[in-house]
């Protein structure tokens, strides 16, 4: 895990900020889920106040659905909006193609449903979440029916992961949809994200895997140099 950098808060607010900017009148907006969503939500909800109409959002957490309707955002389910102009979420880390770790938050289900909804998917984070090589820095989150838990964890294991099984504050950490998440570290980082995907999402019992392939069109970073667009 990185260390925290309070310099990364006014990023993380930075790119929020200009994210934002990326959201228009009329616009069907999908929310994501952390702290750099959060300075999105609140960036967002600043404009909602100020005059932009959007034409309502979906959210992928409780948290942030309780952020983004305390800024006055309007905010609705997938079955009002099956189809969103454009998401917006954070990451655990970024690639140079813009394949993505996310769910540290627990919130990868939901997320990779909204993205997936979405036409268009911006990723925003700072500097710190720039990688070479997914799996370094953080473990893959794979979301896992909890009947199934100890098969799944035996074939995590023989795809060469150490597993843990996420605690939060010293429970076992139950998902918004009941599911159980195993933590999935790679010590050698991961080479191939894809042929990693296949092969976690061919085991029964796997809900979702944290690791966003293919999805993310544009990425939003914030760092010493300001903000740049990725793409
Ligand atoms: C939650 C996520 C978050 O987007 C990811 O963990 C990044 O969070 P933060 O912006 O707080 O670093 O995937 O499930």
């Amino acid at each position: 895990m990185t260390q925290h950098d309070p310099q990364q808060d006014i990023w993380k607010q930075q790119v929020g900020e200009a994210a934002a900017k990326l959201v228009e009148d009329n616009m069907i907006v999908g929310l994501g889920t952390g702290s750099t969503a959060n300075q999105f939500i609140l960036a967002l909800g600043r404009r909602v106040q100020q005059g932009l109409r959007i034409a309502g959002a979906v959210s992928s957490s409780q948290a942030s659905h309780d952020l983004a309707t305390s800024m006055g955002i309007p905010v609705a389910d997938l079955d009002t909006y099956p189809e969103l102009d454009i998401y917006i979420d954070g990451a655990d880390e970024i690639d140079p193609q813009l394949q993505l770790i996310k769910g540290a938050g627990g919130a990868l289900l939901r997320e990779k449903i909204v993205a997936s909804s979405a036409r268009r998917f911006v990723v925003i984070a700072d500097t710190s979440k720039l990688v070479q090589r997914l799996g370094l820095l953080f473990p893959v989150p794979v979301e896992v029916v909890p009947f199934a838990i100890t098969p799944v964890r035996k074939r995590l294991e023989a795809l060469g992961a150490v597993v843990t099984t996420r605690q939060r504050a010293g429970q076992t950490f139950i998902t918004e949809n009941q599911n159980l998440i195993l933590d999935c570290a790679f010590p050698d980082g991961i080479a191939d994200p894809v042929t990693l995907n296949a092969h976690l999402h061919a085991i029964v019992g796997v809900v979702e895997t944290g690791l966003f392939l293919q999805m993310a069109k544009q990425a939003v970073i914030g760092g010493a140099d300001g903000v740049h667009i990725i793409q």
